[in-house]
């Protein structure tokens, strides 16, 4: 696909919606906190402050504007043969680093391609391996892509704080976090939301296994 073809904002789909709200809600999240700080303050420490506020609200004007009114384009994805073992591992790396208390395995076929968006896999990928590492205050994540006929199965699986059973049905809702994921760490519940969109719209299925206290599995099969 042309890298520079654009698509009406008319099928701005609810994934780029999510996102949207995201980046709307992380900026508004500093300016109160930076407000807060602000008023607690020396009065002279304050233009450094105004500066940064200044920032984010500029953030926050050009992303609202990014939501267009009925006229403004959309970035079309491009896509390309997509080396997912590669994109895997770039991503294990970053985490590893990120969590350097956890164990962080993976077990990776030799030949695993798609062809999609690098950043949309990508996303899909960080999303699961971020709440398994995030959810895991000790112990292991484990990351296993094969192929199996024309699907690409990813298994994200980790020994956790577990989701209980009553919730499981609620984790892809947009801004759902469990009352022990709001113990163990911070977020705004949108992650799952996204990587259902995503999974969705590449016509895949994913699988949620959890047991309280014990652990959490994660299963997305793409079609090839
Ligand atoms: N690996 C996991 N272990 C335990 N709970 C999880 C895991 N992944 C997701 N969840 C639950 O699903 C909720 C929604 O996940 P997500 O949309 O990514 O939001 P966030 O990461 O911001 O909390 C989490 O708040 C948590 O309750
Ligand atoms: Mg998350």
């Amino acid at each position: 696909m042309d890298e520079d073809a654009f698509i009406p904002v008319n099928v701005f789909n609810s994934q780029e919606w999510a996102e949207t709200l995201h980046k709307i809600k992380s900026p508004l999240t500093v300016l109160k906190s930076r407000l807060e700080q602000a008023l607690e303050l020396e009065p002279n420490t304050a233009p450094e402050l105004i500066k940064g506020l200044h920032t984010e609200v500029n953030k926050l004007v050009t992303t609202v504007n990014n939501l267009g009114i009925g006229t403004n384009p959309v970035k079309a994805l491009p896509l390309s043969k997509i080396n997912l073992k590669q994109l895997a591992i770039i991503l294990l790396q970053r985490f590893q680093l990120a969590y350097p208390e956890l164990s962080i395995n993976h077990h990776l076929q030799g030949e695993l391609f798609l062809y999609d968006n690098e950043e949309r896999l990508s996303e899909l990928l960080s999303n699961l391996l971020e709440n398994a590492c995030k959810y895991t205050p000790q112990g292991q994540v484990l990351l296993e892509i094969l192929r199996q006929n024309d699907q690409i199965l990813i298994c994200i699986r980790d020994s956790g704080i577990g989701i209980a059973p009553e919730d499981i049905p609620k984790i892809f809702d947009t801004f759902f976090r469990a009352s022990n994921a709001r113990e163990t760490g911070t977020g705004y519940g949108i992650g799952l939301y996204i990587v259902q969109q995503i999974i969705e719209t590449l016509q895949g299925e994913i699988k949620v296994e959890s047991t309280l206290g014990k652990g959490s599995t994660f299963l997305v099969k793409l079609p090839v």
